[in-house]
């Protein structure tokens, strides 16, 4: 009902784009980053109402930590906070996680910092998942244009 950080933070220090196999959904996380701190977190999420609050949710929750801190936020961190989520809106939380993971990852690899394993691991899986969201939309786009020529 409230959704907090909502927007964009237009200096990001880093930008994680992420969408959700099951649904196509499609979340950003933007973080500003000082002395090692996120100092700020923001969001723009495409998708259900469990989206929007759990991508609201795990920007409040990183706020203030550290890099390192700030990755071990897990979906089930997320959705307890929020009181809990319905077993069919689990894959939502995932989704909130990922978009701040994205987003530190590509902090991380702009700076030229190291990357911890599991996130690179996390992140090669992320993209192919992105890429795949994005043929799945571009096929219903051109179904809708072809629709429309009717
Ligand atoms: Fe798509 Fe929730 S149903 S993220």
């Amino acid at each position: 009902m409230n959704p907090r950080n909502v927007g964009e933070i237009p200096d990001a220090d880093g930008v994680g784009k992420v969408g959700n196999p099951i649904c196509g959904d499609m979340m950003t996380v933007y973080i500003k980053v000082k002395d090692n701190r996120l100092e700020d977190v923001k969001f723009k999420t495409f998708g259900c109402g469990a989206a929007i609050a759990t991508s609201s949710m795990v920007t409040e929750l990183a706020k203030g930590k550290t890099i390192e801190e700030a990755l071990r936020i897990t979906r089930t961190e997320v959705a307890d906070s929020l009181g809990g989520l319905p077993p069919i809106k689990i894959h939502c939380s995932v989704l909130a996680v990922d978009g701040l993971s994205e987003a530190i990852y590509e902090y991380l690899s702009k700076n030229g910092l190291p990357i911890p394993e599991e996130l690179d691991r996390r992140h090669k899986r992320l993209e192919t998942e992105l890429e795949n969201i994005k043929k799945r939309y571009a096929e219903f786009a051109k179904l809708e244009e072809e629709l429309l020529r009717e």
